[in-house]
C-alpha cells in the first residue's frame, strides 16, 4: 500500500477544532491527526473532547484551558463552528440576527483572544477561520449569515496583520456549497438549489467536508508559511461565475 505523503507534516502541532462533531469541523480533525497533529476537539454535541456551547463569555477561555492542560501548548486554531437558515429579511427579528453573529463571529474572536498568548508562547501559530463564498458576496435569505462570514473574512485580514510579527498566520477558508448536516434541510426542501450549486461549480458537484478540510490542513503546515491574510475559495470555482 503507497504511504501517505502528508503523514507527519503536522507532526507536534498542537490545535483546537471547534465545530468538530460533524460536517467539516469533524473532517478537519480527522485531516489534521492524519497528518500528526495532537487534536483538541470542541462542540455543542456530543463526540468532542470538550463539549460546550462556545457562545457566551467565558467558554472559549474554558475551552483554551482545557486543551492546554490536556496537550501541554497550543499553535493552531480552526474555528469552524457555526449555523446557518435560509430567511427572507423581514423575518429576521432581532435575537436572530445577533445569534447568527454570536456564534458565527464572536465565537471566533473569543477563541482567537484567548488563544494568541499560548500562540505566542510557542512561538508560532496556525489559523485558520471559515468564511464562505457569502464572504465577499451575497444571497437571498442571507442577509444575517452573509453579515456574519462578511466580518470572519474582515477579522481574518485584521488579525493576519497584528499577529504576523509573532510568527502567527491567520487565514480564511471560504467554501462553496459543501453537502453536511448544515445544508442538507435546504437542499431537501429546494432541489433546485442544490442543482444550482452543482450546475455553478465548473467541478460539477457540491462539495464534501474533505475538500475543505484538505486546504485547512495545508494552511495549517509548513508549506503555507509565507501565506497570510488570505480568503481561499474552496468552491469547485464555482465563484469564477459571480
Ligand atoms: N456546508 C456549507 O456549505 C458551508 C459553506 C460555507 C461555509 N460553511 C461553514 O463551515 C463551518 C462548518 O459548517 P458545516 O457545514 O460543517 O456545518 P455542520 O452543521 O455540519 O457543523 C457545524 C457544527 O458546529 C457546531 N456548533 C454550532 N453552534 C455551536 C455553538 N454555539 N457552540 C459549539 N458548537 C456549535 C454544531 O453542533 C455542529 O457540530 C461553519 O462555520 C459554516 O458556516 C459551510
Amino acid at each position: 500500500m503507497a504511504s501517505d505523503p502528508m503523514a507527519g507534516r503536522l507532526s507536534g502541532r498542537r490545535a483546537i477544532v471547534t465545530g468538530a462533531a460533524s460536517g467539516i469541523g469533524a473532517a478537519t480533525a480527522a485531516r489534521l491527526r492524519a497528518d500528526g497533529a495532537h487534536v483538541f476537539t470542541a462542540d455543542a454535541t456530543d463526540g468532542a473532547d470538550f463539549v460546550a456551547d462556545l457562545t457566551g463569555e467565558g467558554a472559549n477561555a474554558r475551552l483554551v484551558e482545557s486543551a492546554v492542560a490536556a496537550m501541554g501548548g497550543l499553535d493552531t486554531l480552526v474555528p469552524c463552528a457555526g449555523i446557518s437558515a435560509f430567511h427572507p429579511l423581514e423575518g429576521h427579528d432581532d435575537a436572530y440576527f445577533a445569534r447568527v453573529l454570536e456564534v458565527n463571529v464572536m465565537t471566533v474572536f473569543r477563541l482567537v483572544r484567548d488563544a494568541v498568548p499560548h500562540l505566542k508562547a510557542a512561538g508560532k501559530g496556525r489559523i485558520v477561520t471559515i468564511g464562505s463564498t457569502t464572504s465577499s458576496h451575497g444571497d437571498e435569505g442571507l442577509c444575517a449569515y452573509s453579515a456574519s462570514k462578511h466580518a470572519v473574512l474582515g477579522f481574518t485580514k485584521s488579525a493576519a496583520a497584528e499577529l504576523g510579527p509573532f510568527g502567527i498566520t491567520v487565514n480564511c477558508v471560504q467554501p462553496g456549497a459543501i453537502a453536511t448536516a448544515m445544508t442538507a434541510p435546504a437542499f431537501e426542501q429546494m432541489p433546485e438549489f442544490k442543482t444550482f450549486w452543482e450546475n455553478k461549480a465548473p467541478l460539477r458537484r457540491l462539495g464534501q467536508p474533505e475538500d475543505i478540510a484538505d486546504v485547512i490542513a495545508f494552511l495549517c503546515s509548513d508549506d503555507a508559511r509565507f501565506m497570510s491574510g488570505h480568503g481561499v475559495w474552496v468552491d469547485g470555482g464555482a465563484m469564477v461565475r459571480h
